[in-house]
């Protein structure tokens, strides 16, 4: 459906060149919801915005739906971005129009009759829960709100591509995760493909179903969301699975927890998709002859599974600590002993 080639952005600016964008192949199907994820200065941005023409790549063509965008200009152009809608950090909407009127004005400039305006720009705010202040300008609106509104316009001419800025970074965590449900909501209701560029691992995890991490205006790595969670392979794509599969100083903890405990055993528990841990924990308990305390631990549901880490300790005679041992590595989990209470460490 979206298929770019060898896109290069380069910007000439007073202090010199920069290529913002160098050498970008992807392909996003329809219906996907796709992140790309890097840190600032990566190139998102640039590259979300050649997605539609609201920057014109240096070198290399964007294909969507067939379409040679890379080839479009005036009317053609025009027509073939309606098909596109786009929404910001910062929501960019019109102050001083009520939240009826920001999301008709899209619809006036394809220039629909009113009383369609109308209808339509009703049945978008059902369709993001702004039932009730379609008379509010966006200064008495919150956050999450106002994000609505931008999501309600850009849906307005029903474009089959919706493109996310770090929509959700302005937001609080709450508010980030029902704009995301959101966003979930209209893909499934609505078979809108949708990508977004993000900084923020969560947002990857809880609604992506492929992400591509972006360095230096390159892609560096991309797959499945579980698929990179469970094997990044650059540094950067480690750094960023962390933000959201590992306890924050894992390291300095686990040398604590090993010392501060040698009547026990400690155990480092790996989940990599399909299984999770409260289930396991719970027949652990039940099954064995052996008491579990919970360390610590930090699980991420992603859309095909669970992943995470979560330390635990173990007491009980070594026979059954074995058992259970070897119950755990039969469920998917990856199991490492860090601190063998049973045998002499050293
Ligand atoms: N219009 C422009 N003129 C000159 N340089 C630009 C322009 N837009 C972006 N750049 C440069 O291109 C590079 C990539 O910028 P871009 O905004 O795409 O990054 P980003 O990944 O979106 O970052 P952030 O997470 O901070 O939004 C940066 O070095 C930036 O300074
Ligand atoms: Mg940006």
């Amino acid at each position: 459906m979206i298929t770019l080639q060898n896109i290069n952005k380069i910007f000439q600016t007073k202090d010199g060149v920069v290529n913002a964008v160098n050498g970008v192949d992807l392909n996003i199907e329809k219906g996907e919801i796709f992140g790309i994820i890097g840190y600032s200065g990566a190139g998102k941005s640039t590259l979300i915005r050649m997605l539609n023409m609201l920057e014109r790549p240096t070198e290399g063509s964007v294909n969507i739906n067939g379409n040679q965008l890379t080839k479009l200009n005036g009317r053609k152009l025009r027509e073939a971005r309606q098909n596109i809608g786009m929404i910001f950090q910062h929501f960019n909407l019109l102050w001083s129009r009520t939240v009826r009127e920001n999301i008709s004005f899209p619809l006036e400039i394809s220039g629909f009759e009113k009383e369609e305006r109308e209808q339509r720009v009703s049945e978008l705010i059902q369709l993001v829960g702004l039932e009730g202040r379609g008379d509010s300008y966006p200064a008495q609106l919150s956050g999450g709100q106002k994000q609505r509104v931008g999501i309600a316009r850009a849906l307005a001419n029903k474009p089959d591509i919706l493109l996310c800025d770090e929509a959700t970074s302005a937001l609080d965590p709450k508010t980030t995760d029902s704009i995301l449900s959101l966003l979930v909501d209209i893909n499934q209701k609505l078979g809108l493909t949708i990508v977004l560029i993000t900084h923020e691992m969560h947002v990857i995890r809880k609604i992506c179903h492929r992400v591509a991490v972006m360095e230096d205006g390159r892609i560096v790595e991309q797959g499945p969301v579980l698929e990179v969670f469970k094997t990044p392979k650059q540094r950067i794509t480690k750094e960023f699975v962390k933000q959201v599969t590992e306890p924050e100083e894992t390291d300095e903890t686990i040398q604590h927890l090993v010392n501060g405990s040698d009547t026990n055993t400690v155990v480092k528990l790996t989940f990599v998709g399909g299984s999770t841990e409260r289930p396991l924990i719970t027949e652990l308990i039940r099954s064995f002859n052996v008491s579990v305390n919970i360390l610590q631990g930090k699980i991420s549901q992603t859309r095909d599974g669970a992943y995470g880490t979560l330390f635990i300790q173990f007491e009980g005679d070594p026979g059954e600590l074995e058992r259970a041992i070897q119950f755990i590595t039969e469920q998917d989990v990856e199991v490492e002993v860090i601190n063998n209470a049973n045998k002499s460490i050293s």
